[in-house]
């Protein structure tokens, strides 16, 4: 990456920083040099631009040679760059049928039969910047290039990352540093950062980003007027060159804030007028703006509610003003009450995406699409798939996932997340029948959704290994590498990973992707046990606190007593959560006896000598499975240990601590979680071991 990069004198220049696109010099670079002595290009645009750079300057840090670059392709050996127009297809043999498949992202990656040649020719030349990215990855991992065919494009459509970046530097739910595009209630001056972030989404395909926090408080309300739009601009133009399209969080009250009006009533015309100026002028700086990303009437957030009207109404008026510049409006649907009585058993937050917007299905105009948690909760490290996902047939609509470890240790314990998410995109909803996958719905591919796609909260800050625990760095890249691919397989995407972060000695490989494929069931181990989630310190949300919200006014509550523990959902007794599900998933979910374990608390209060399928008892799984937590971690120091003198030594340093820090937070978990069991319970572990 750019060697201009400023790091604190105490952030030693690490590898880190430049995560997966290391371009680290390769072993034999003689089966390379020929073709990559010359780079020519078909086209001229912005983006092949973006994508010559990126290659000029990897190959000579892999292969220490300085390309040329020229306008066109001749008979020398060389790597072409172009797009399905401007490539000589025929020349090169090649049916234009190729690309029949693929939309616009798409690309054909393919060694000339003469052997002198490997084309990255894009559908478009958005798909030459992929291609590109994808040819770097075959010569990092040193894979033959002797004979590439790769037809290839995106499954999912939005490809979008959200920053909760606020303009004062900070970032909610970050636990990597400051924000890489504000500080001091203003853009950054040096977005070098920024460039290199837009390299890193762009080389795993992300195309879109929201750049501030869902919450937009004042300073950021201001984001969408002339004191910032020129500098939202100049973030746009770098990650235009990426193919990055670049979206605002917006304060729904704006019109009363920022245009002097009484009221922000989405039916009121004064309200729809300046809307609909406002966004022209957004558009007069940044031609290609996505759209506004809002949270309305959710944790007190203002939105349409206050003038007695709906989501409806209040994303239409919004969408009005974007649809003659083909902008979106992706409109949150984590609204719930957040001033529940403890007291009141009947209100179940988990009902409340869907009683809020299954009866809207079909009402939306057509350039808004809805975005839908995972969980009908809040991104714990156990929920159920939100019901949503299937209940909404004529509704745009994106899945939102949790890259930023909120829950999940927060970049100080490792909790790798794609196998969690490659679950979520595998569940078959049943909506229309077997087979309706949540990759399905989200794809657009099931109910044919003009928009459609999957976002997530970044995890990355301005650390210098952007994540915290570097470890991390592998939620980023498994996201946009799922989401560009959901048949992927874990085990691929964890190899790349590793391979591309740290190259293939043997040991390290091993070892690393054994502390990955472990690491989500582990902290699921000694966290909130059977899916019932929440059992954490209040605001803050790392290390236990088994109370911490049990009489609180969100909504979170496991109703633990001293003879059983957990949330009856069910339709009979409960709160009727269950039937929001089709068919035989509420069937199973409903039923205490077919409920999966690891939902079972989430579903259902059942006494502490429940049996699981397991064959074990509620409690003595609680017991268990918090002494494995621990011992696991141990076991992810042992091998992380035994990496040292391969792994460069900041990096080495950095997860040492990290994993340091989940043993101390593991053990405090384990206990106290077993401690408050045995006391409400008064059940003993079966094995004796010691509890508090
Ligand atoms: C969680 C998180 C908040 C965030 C909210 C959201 O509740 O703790 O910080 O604002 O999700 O998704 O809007």
């Amino acid at each position: 990456m750019q060697k201009t990069v400023n790091f604190d004198s105490n952030q030693l220049l690490t590898n880190s920083y430049h995560c997966w696109l290391q371009y680290k010099r390769i072993d034999n670079p003689l089966t390379y040099s020929s073709i990559a002595s010359t780079i020519s290009f078909t086209a001229k645009t912005i983006l092949i631009d973006s994508a010559i750079a990126e290659l000029k300057y990897a190959l000579e840090s892999m292969l220490n040679i300085v390309p040329t670059v020229q306008p066109y392709p001749t008979n020398e050996f060389s790597i072409v760059l172009g797009t399905f127009e401007s490539v000589n297809l025929k020349g090169y043999g090649i049916s234009p049928e190729l690309f029949d498949d693929v939309n616009e992202e798409g690309y054909l990656l393919k060694t000339t039969a003469d052997k002198k040649k490997v084309l990255l020719i894009g559908k478009t030349d958005k798909g030459t910047l992929y291609a590109t990215f994808h040819f770097l990855r075959i010569l990092q991992r040193e894979e033959s290039i002797e004979s590439l065919e790769i037809v290839e494009g995106p499954r999912n459509q939005l490809r979008m990352m959200n920053q909760w970046d606020n303009m004062d530097g900070s970032i909610e739910r970050g636990y990597s540093g400051d924000s890489i595009f504000f500080h001091g209630n203003d853009f950054s001056e040096d977005l070098t950062r920024v460039r290199d972030y837009a390299r890193l989404l762009s080389s795993v395909g992300v195309n879109a980003i929201s750049i501030n926090n869902v919450n937009v408080w004042d300073v950021e309300t201001n984001l969408i007027t002339k004191a910032f739009l020129p500098k939202v601009k100049k973030v746009a133009d770098i990650l235009r060159s990426y193919a990055i399209t670049t979206y605002l969080s917006i304060n729904y009250a704006s019109p009363m804030e920022l245009g002097n009006l009484s009221t922000a009533d989405p039916l009121n015309e004064k309200v729809e007028k300046w809307w609909a100026e406002k966004v022209e002028e957004i558009y007069n700086y940044i031609p290609d703006f996505g759209g506004f990303v809002v949270k309305a009437d959710s944790e007190g957030r203002p939105g349409p509610f206050t003038y007695g009207r709906g989501h409806v109404e209040g994303a239409n008026v919004l969408a009005r003003a974007l649809q003659p510049f083909a902008g979106k409006v992706i409109w949150r649907c984590f609204v719930y009450n957040c001033l529940q009585d403890w007291r009141d058993r009947k209100t179940d937050r988990a009902r409340a995406a869907y009683d809020n917007f299954k009866p809207l299905d079909g009402q939306f105009l057509e350039n808004v699409i809805l975005q839908i948690k995972n969980g009908p909760m809040d991104f714990q490290v156990r929920e159920p798939i939100s019901p949503l996902l299937g209940a909404l047939k004529e509704t745009n609509q994106v899945l939102e996932f949790q890259i930023a470890q909120e829950y999940t240790g927060q970049q100080k314990d490792v909790c790798y997340l794609i196998p969690q998410w490659k679950e979520i995109l595998n569940f078959d909803t049943h909506s229309e029948g077997e087979g309706s996958t949540v990759k399905s719905i989200v794809d657009g591919s099931l109910y044919d959704n003009k928009y459609s796609g999957i976002a997530a909260v970044s995890n990355i800050g301005n650390d210098v290994n952007w994540t915290g625990n570097t470890l991390a760095q592998a939620n980023l890249y498994g996201f946009g590498r799922l989401i560009w691919n959901p048949e992927l397989s874990t085990e691929e995407i964890t190899d790349e990973w590793i391979q591309l972060t740290f190259g293939d000695d043997l040991q390290v490989v091993e070892q690393i992707k054994y502390i990955l494929l472990h690491s989500w069931k582990t902290y699921e181990n000694y966290t909130a046990p059977l899916g019932i989630g929440w059992m954490v310190n209040p605001d803050h949300h790392y290390g236990p606190n088994v109370d911490g919200y049990e009489y609180s006014k969100w909504g979170t509550y496991h109703f633990a007593d001293r003879d059983g523990i957990g949330v009856n959902r069910t339709v009979e007794t409960g709160t009727g959560y269950t039937g929001q599900y089709f068919g035989p998933n509420a069937k199973v979910y409903n039923s205490v006896e077919e409920c999966p374990d690891e939902l079972l608390l989430f579903f259902h209060h059942v006494p502490y000598s429940h049996k699981l399928h397991s064959g074990e008892t509620v409690i003595q799984h609680i017991y268990n499975t918090h002494f494995q937590g621990v011992e696991e971690v141990g076991k992810f120091i042992e091998k992380w240990n035994g990496l040292e003198g391969k792994i460069e030594s900041w990096i080495f340093a950095n997860v040492k601590e990290r994993l340091r820090m989940q043993l101390d937070n593991a053990m405090e978990w384990r206990d106290r979680i077993n401690t408050y069991f045995y006391r409400k319970s008064g059940i003993p572990d079966e094995l004796g071991r010691t509890i508090y």
